[in-house]
């Protein structure tokens, strides 16, 4: 495991910017798994300025979201896909056909799991993973608890995921969809190689407890520890509890 830790939020975005475009640079069919909420949303502003300048090309790059709320359309404006669409898809001309995202209307939604499964398995599997972390240590949607589940699936999430999570809702999380889908913990370590982005005080215990504590599915972050090529790209703040 690697740990990088940068003097400001904005220089640990900007250093997962960097990973991203040099893999992309290498490799223009990359396929990526890529993150919502609040912390990637730099990173996607410093793709966009990489493409805006012609310096980054999107066009024959394939992404795979971690996470979807059920219930909410792809058209919806709190949907993870209407978020990715804002953020970085329509800003950087990634073709909608390359840009997957679980949708949490589909009427199956097993089925909806099992095809975005055979997705990444047909895109070759997914090459570089960037991904947050929850203040309760979950990744993608893979909530704490007893056990964890591999592959893509649907979760229930739990009250301090729904509360992070209101602003769009209006800031009540009542309102706040109380399943989502989300890619497996088995899917997220899949991944080739896998950047963790995490900044801020809030997160500095939880980031601790990942890197420095037992693997436990009490604290999904904890299995990254069990995967070859993890770097834990931190800011001051969020790295302030390691040792
Ligand atoms: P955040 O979400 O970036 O908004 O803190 C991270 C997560 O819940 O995975």
């Amino acid at each position: 495991m690697r740990i990088t830790v940068c003097p400001s939020a904005t220089a640990a975005s900007a250093r997962a910017v960097r990973r991203i475009a040099a893999a992309l640079h290498r490799d223009p069919s990359l396929v990526l798994s890529l993150p919502t909420g609040r912390t990637p949303i730099e990173v996607y502003d410093g793709l966009a300025r990489l493409v805006a300048r012609g310096r980054l090309d999107f066009s024959r790059a394939v992404t795979f979201n971690l996470d979807e709320f059920v219930g909410l359309a792809p058209d919806d404006p709190r949907s993870y896909r209407a978020f990715m669409g804002r953020h970085l898809f329509d800003r950087v001309g990634l073709p909608r056909r390359r840009a997957h995202v679980l949708d949490g209307a589909a009427r199956d939604l097993a089925g909806e799991c099992a095809r975005f499964e055979r997705a990444i398995e047909a895109a070759g599997g997914i090459d570089l993973s960037l991904v947050g972390i929850g203040l309760n240590g979950h990744v993608g949607f893979n909530e704490p608890g007893p056990g964890l589940v591999a592959a893509t699936h649907r979760v229930k999430l739990t009250s301090l995921t729904r509360r992070a999570n209101a602003k769009p809702f209006g800031g009540d999380p009542r309102r706040v969809p109380r399943e989502a889908l989300t890619m497996g913990i088995g899917t997220i370590l899949g991944a080739r190689r896998i950047v963790l982005l995490a900044t801020g005080r809030s997160k500095a215990r939880v980031v601790r407890r990942s890197i420095a504590g037992p693997v436990t599915t009490w604290l999904p972050a904890s299995f990254l520890q069990l995967h070859a090529d993890v770097e834990f790209v931190l800011d001051r703040d969020a790295a302030s509890r390691l040792g």
